[in-house]
């Protein structure tokens, strides 16, 4: 099933390392992070699961869940764990889903054939309250991801549904921002402080959140 941004995230069923879940139930009314890897007992997996510990609090400040996967079955996600707790000085601090019938892995199209083989790609889904899909990456499996990326967009998201604001270039939580080119050079004066005028549709602003 392909997946695009706006669409529902599809619920599904799982055993993961915490016990049997709901997708739905177990996000509630958070932010969710959906990410697959391609297989326990790898290197770059093991770097990116302790660093997606070590992100928790950030995570959690962001009102964030988060919750990883790979086709490979439980008792392998228990028996790597230990190995990502003394490689990477994090223990892993959330769910593993086991998904070796590969349903969430197809339901959610984290397979892709001309990777290699039937393991997952790297696949991430930043799935907002409202359970709406609002940011899809996927990248290959000899790259590790940046998981400060993946909070930085959660920032964004967050500023932007709240403020006609969008964020520029590289942008991090409390630089500047971009006011929405729906609005009015009279208006964006109006209401943001700050304002530089760059191009008619080009105007910076101080963050409304800031
Ligand atoms: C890794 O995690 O190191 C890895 C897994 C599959 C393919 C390439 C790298």
């Amino acid at each position: 099933m392909s997946l695009r941004l706006g669409d529902q995230a599809p619920n599904f069923s799982a055993s993961t390392t915490e016990g049997d879940i709901d997708f739905h139930t177990w996000k509630a009314d958070s932010w969710a992070v959906l990410f697959s890897h391609p297989a326990d007992y790898t290197p770059v997996c093991t770097t990116e699961l302790g660093r997606t510990a070590a992100l928790k609090s950030g995570f959690a400040d962001r009102g964030a869940k988060v919750i990883a996967l790979s086709v490979d079955p439980l008792e392998d996600h228990h028996g790597w764990a230990p190995d990502i707790a003394e490689a990477t000085g994090t223990a892993v601090n959330f769910p593993i889903i086991a998904d070796p019938d590969k349903t969430v892995s197809e339901l959610y199209d984290m397979i892709h054939p001309g990777e290699g083989d039937t393991s997952t790609v790297r696949s991430v889904f930043v799935i907002d309250p409202a359970n709406k899909i609002r940011l899809i990456l996927i990248y290959p499996k000899s790259t590790g991801r940046n998981f400060d990326e993946i909070l930085r967009v959660i920032d964004s998201l967050q500023l932007t549904d709240n403020h006609q604001v969008a964020t520029p270039v590289d942008w991090t939580k409390g630089d500047r921002v971009i006011a929405s080119p729906a609005m009015s050079t009279d208006d964006v004066m109006d209401r943001f402080d700050n304002v530089e005028v760059v191009k008619p549709y080009l105007r910076y602003v101080d963050d409304p959140a800031g």
